[in-house]
């Protein structure tokens, strides 16, 4: 690890720009990258936060197959969506540039041809996949099959999701065109593949050697199992229409993969924003004293930590990262977020919702952020948080804190008078908290960080509570304005405290005490951070509570998804064997009304129910327990086989069948006649 770095260069995993973002988006990668970036820059470091949209790969065009327009629409589309989703959610990105620039394209390719000249890259001619209906060689997304190492029968060319496992397109079994269906052929063509075992034994010892202590566990689990697989040489260049051109001549037609461009991206990005700002990109990339940190989800560790560090080892005028905290996955109530099964709480649709809960949504996701296990998201959670935690403690605190001010002192802070034990400890409390969370911010636990953030909340709640200023403001003063001194500094703090965190909340804070941003270190170093004398602004509200009604509509906007989802996959029977009229004929189906239902006794699925079939009134034993309420059925119009051989259920007999089907989502139905007039006993032909 780094010790004290002169500037740090933080990247966040380039998204894809072939959907929206998600909460699993924000929770794995991007509100942990802007804690730290907004933490160091409050410790008045020089950072450089990089992101930008991914915009080559197959997810892109295959997007676009699927839409019927073009790449490019497709990645200026979701850029745009994914773009303002940041700026919305106030994620700090120095530069969120695209792999689709031309700076990019030109620092991909002069990165291509450096190591090409260095003689790094194997050419080689082997046989690929080909899907020769569509004429196109099968990479990546445009190939499923299954997993050699798991099993998966959903493993892509070139990933498996499911046991994280890197592959080649040639090692799936039973492969699968994703495009026509069909099964590939195996054609020559030539790439350049970077030679990865020649790096095995320097990423051994500068990942599970001279890192074993400071990178997270699940990320050197990962290394090490790539490690002991031993690593092979991975093709870097692609048969495909939409990427960045290979620079070199024989490869003509010919694209980077897009694993090998989009971490480039994040060089690219810092060139762009050097230029803007004036200073040297170099810096940030290539010295020494530079702290580099890449926040991503674990499907990207091997990207990061094998495959990037090997190219920049390769190109040789490149620093290494110095840790990659790759966090786990975040699931949502219980089920895998997936963008394809509209499995996800989506940004800009949030925001629809909870126009001003940006803090809100931040604040739930980094207290159940996914950093040591996958995690689940529940809209109750996220209700209980923001009303139990930010509107009790963190808003109640301050609105306590500048009614009273504004109460007594007309917003003026007051002058203290002798400070008791207890206002010392508080005090001296306080001042601790900073390099607390300092602590658990710079060891990548932002849970922890946040956590501690909220205590000082919790200490201040506490500190008025026990002090109980109202009870005596009228005959001891003196104490009062001591009181209202102390806990006004509480609340200064916490506007710096919480800002990597809560940074709306940290803006509103500074409107209402009148405050300036102050640096993080200002709290543990300055004896007072609101001067007596100082005029503080008017009480608003931070965090306003959420609603049973406002969760319960988005639990059943996922309801809703769940059983659209259902309906798409629902199975439709194949149809039977013929059957003759005959056959048909000997049926004898007739409309009835069910007159009397109960359930039956010990039996969890029947119902014993009196139908009139307009012959007679029968007893018809019926497994609808499990969807229906005796009271539910009275009166319901049904179609009865009412010549079905009468056959005993737990000692009723049973004199007939009632016809039933499904919906999507599994619940049964009657099948009954379309028409008032149709008269019990109507026969059904
Ligand atoms: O997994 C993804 O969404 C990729 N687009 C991440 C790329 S990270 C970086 F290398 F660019
Ligand atoms: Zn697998």
């Amino acid at each position: 690890m780094l010790e004290n770095p002169k500037r740090y260069t933080i990247t966040a995993a380039l998204p894809y720009t072939n959907g929206p973002i998600h909460i699993g988006h924000l929770a794995g990668v991007y509100v942990p990258s802007d804690i730290y970036a907004r933490y160091l820059r409050l410790q008045g470091k020089d950072v450089a936060f990089m992101c930008g949209s991914d915009e080559h790969g197959v997810a892109i065009s295959m997007k676009a197959k699927k839409e019927g327009i073009t790449p490019q629409e497709v990645i200026d589309k979701y850029d745009g969506i994914i773009r303002k989703s940041f700026l919305d959610f106030g994620i700090s990105f120095d530069n969120y540039s695209r792999t689709s620039s031309k700076i990019h394209h030109d620092t991909a390719q002069e990165f291509f041809r450096k190591l090409y000249d260095n003689n790094d890259f194997i050419e080689e001619v082997t046989e690929q996949l080909y899907d020769a209906k569509a004429d196109q060689f099968l990479a990546d997304r445009f190939v499923t099959g299954t997993c050699p190492k798991c099993e998966n029968p959903e493993a892509y060319g070139d990933q498996c999701e499911r046991c994280g496992s890197t592959l080649n397109a040639t090692d799936l079994i039973n492969p699968k065109s994703t495009i026509t269906g069909d099964t590939p052929i195996l054609k020559s063509t030539k790439h350049w593949f970077l030679p990865l075992d020649r790096y095995q034994d320097f990423l051994q010892k500068w990942i599970l050697q001279d890192h074993a202590k400071d990178w997270k566990t699940n990320v050197l689990g990962q290394v090490k199992s790539w490690l002991d697989d031993g690593l092979k040489p991975r093709a870097v260049t692609r048969d495909l229409d939409w990427g960045i051109d290979v620079p070199v001549d024989g490869a003509e037609g010919k694209k980077l993969y897009v694993w090998f461009d989009a971490p480039i991206g994040y060089i690219s990005a810092t060139k762009e924003w050097a230029a803007r700002e004036g200073k040297n990109w170099e810096d940030y990339w290539k010295k020494d004293d530079t702290k580099l940190v890449h926040f991503i989800g674990k499907d990207n560790i091997v990207f990061h930590c094998i495959i990037f560090p090997a190219m920049l080892k390769a190109e040789g005028s490149f620093i290494l990262p110095d840790n990659v905290p790759a966090n786990e996955f975040l699931n949502l109530e219980g089920n895998k977020l997936s963008t394809s099964k509209n499995w996800a709480v989506w940004l800009h649709e949030y925001l629809q919702d909870f126009p001003d809960k940006q803090d809100s949504l931040r604040y739930a996701l980094t207290s159940n952020a996914p950093e040591t296990k996958d995690n689940d998201f529940t809209w109750k959670d996220f209700q209980a948080r923001n009303n139990n935690e930010l509107a009790s403690i963190f808003g109640n605190f301050i609105n306590r804190v500048v009614v009273l001010t504004n109460k007594y002192y007309e917003g003026i802070v007051p002058a203290p008078n002798e400070f008791s034990d207890v206002d010392n400890q508080t005090l001296a409390e306080l001042k601790a908290y900073p390099a607390v969370i300092s602590s658990s911010i710079e060891r990548y636990r932002f849970r922890e960080a946040q956590g501690e953030m909220m205590n000082v909340a919790r200490l201040g709640n506490k500190y008025l509570a026990d002090e109980e200023p109202w009870k005596m403001v009228k005959t001891d003063p003196a104490r009062v304005q001591t009181q209202m001194y102390v806990a006004l500094q509480i609340a200064a703090a916490l506007q710096i405290l919480c800002e990597p965190f809560l940074p709306f909340t940290s803006n509103k804070l500074s409107k209402i005490l009148n405050l300036d941003k102050l640096s993080w270190s200002s709290v543990s170093e300055t004896s007072e951070l609101l001067k007596p004398g100082h005029k503080i602004g008017q009480a608003e509200i931070l965090f306003s509570q959420i609603e049973d009604i406002e969760i319960q509509k988005q639990i059943d906007k996922l309801e809703a998804t769940k059983a659209a989802n259902k309906a798409e996959n629902a199975v439709i029977e194949p149809q039977k064997e013929a059957s003759t009229f005959d056959d048909f004929s000997k049926l004898d189906l007739r409309v009835g009304t069910i007159i009397e239902a109960e359930k039956m006794p010990k039996a969890n699925k029947l119902l014993v129910l009196k139908v009139d079939t307009g012959i007679d009134v029968r007893t018809i034993v019926s497994g609808i327990a499990e969807h229906f309420s005796p009271e539910e059925v009275v009166g319901k119009r049904v179609t009865v086989l009412v010549n079905l051989a009468p056959r005993a259920l737990r000692g009723v007999e049973s004199q007939g069948m009632i016809l039933m089907t499904n919906l999507p989502d599994g619940k049964l139905v009657f099948v009954n006649p379309d028409g008032d007039g149709v008269q019990n006993g109507a026969l059904i032909s």
